[in-house]
């Protein structure tokens, strides 16, 4: 059994960052494992132009801690409105590296998502015509779909054709939750990727009930059955360069969560990469650690890989139940960690 673990330094495919209190809170936690991390645009308002944008990047580069080399990767919010010469104008400036798809109404801050896909064909020509990457949240809206079933009826109804109306295009599916979305991914073409986050690899739909509901296990896609779980895992621990690491950190303070309408969303930040280590290390397979968290995102999105490394000693430590985290005004904000009360065996040094 190795003592450590030094990986070159991984990046983070999928966050939110949130904006101002938030903001500060937890960015630190992304900035000290990851050299750069897809931002989620899930604003109020979502980011929607390279004004926003660019706004939006300068605040986050405000809130890392000094000498952070932490580099954030914006995205725009697909809407039924945007102009594709504004998405455009915004990847040739370098100002953001993708676009990010919400179906109307799918999880937190997707009302401005988009209700018909075909509204968008434009802006997607445009962004397979300039190689910019398609980042999807796919799920289904139809309350008719039962909630288990909407990342598999997605893909069957509107993704299979959304790449056959755009064969060129370069497409993530964020957050993978089912085996349905790792057969369709592994079996796609090249320029079809998945991420994959830590806690659907640890937990499956049961965390949310044991012994009685639990607010802190709900995120969107929902964890599903034991089975995805198990796909999942292998598919993470393949070094098939399809699949890569993409956290979904999403915090919502503890109030929001633990309430009548909790938000969906975990926050898994603080101990990501220790996390995704147990993960590789349970499956027998840290050797394809580094891969799936440091080499295949950068190769998908035509990127440098980092130059950087991180280390990882085998040093047992307990998981705080709770964060008392302060932004930099001084204010309190109060996140519950995913591992929660749960020792990890790995440490970032
Ligand atoms: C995300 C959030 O809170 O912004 N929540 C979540 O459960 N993952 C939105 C999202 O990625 O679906
Ligand atoms: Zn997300």
């Amino acid at each position: 059994m190795p003592a450590t673990i030094r990986l070159r330094q991984p990046d983070d495919w999928h966050v939110h960052l949130r904006d101002g209190a938030m903001l500060e809170a937890v960015v630190g936690a992304t900035a000290r494992q990851f050299g750069r991390a897809i931002v989620m645009p899930n604003l109020q308002p979502p980011i929607t132009t390279v004004a926003a944008a660019q706004a939006y990047g300068e605040r986050i580069r405000r809130a890392l801690p000094a000498g952070s080399g932490f580099q954030p990767l914006l995205t725009a919010y697909l809407t039924e409105t945007i102009d594709p010469r504004e998405v455009e104008a915004g990847f040739r400036q370098g100002v953001w590296v993708a676009c990010k798809l919400y179906p109307a109404r799918a999880t937190t801050n997707a009302e401005a998502g988009v209700g018909d896909l075909m509204a968008i064909t434009p802006v997607l020509e445009t962004m397979e015509r300039i190689g910019m990457p398609l980042l999807i949240h796919g799920e289904v809206t139809d309350p008719e779909i039962d909630i288990f079933d909407r990342e598999a009826v997605f893909i069957e109804r509107h993704l299979a054709p959304l790449l056959q109306r755009h064969p060129g295009l370069k497409v993530v599916l964020e957050h993978i939750t089912t085996s349905d979305a790792v057969d369709f991914v592994r079996s796609g073409p090249p320029q079809l990727a998945a991420t994959i986050t830590p806690h659907h690899l640890h937990i499956n739909r049961n965390a949310m009930f044991r012994g009685g509901l639990r607010p802190d296990f709900y995120c969107l896609p929902v964890a599903k059955r034991e089975l995805h779980r198990l796909a999942l895992r292998a598919a993470a621990t393949s070094g098939d360069p399809c699949f890569f690491l993409g956290t979904d950190s999403a915090p919502h303070a503890r109030s929001a969560k633990e309430s009548a309408c909790g938000c969906a969303g975990i926050f898994n930040a603080p101990y990501a990469i220790e996390s995704y280590a147990a993960v590789f290390e349970q499956e027998g397979a840290l050797e394809r650690l580094e891969a799936f968290a440091s080499e295949h995102g950068p190769r998908f999105y035509g990127l440098p890989l980092n130059p950087g490394q991180i280390i990882l000693e085998r040093r047992p430590h307990a998981v705080d139940e709770r964060l008392a985290l302060t932004d930099a005004a001084g204010a309190p904000v109060e996140l519950v960690p995913f591992h929660a009360g749960e020792t990890l065996t790995w440490q970032l040094v």
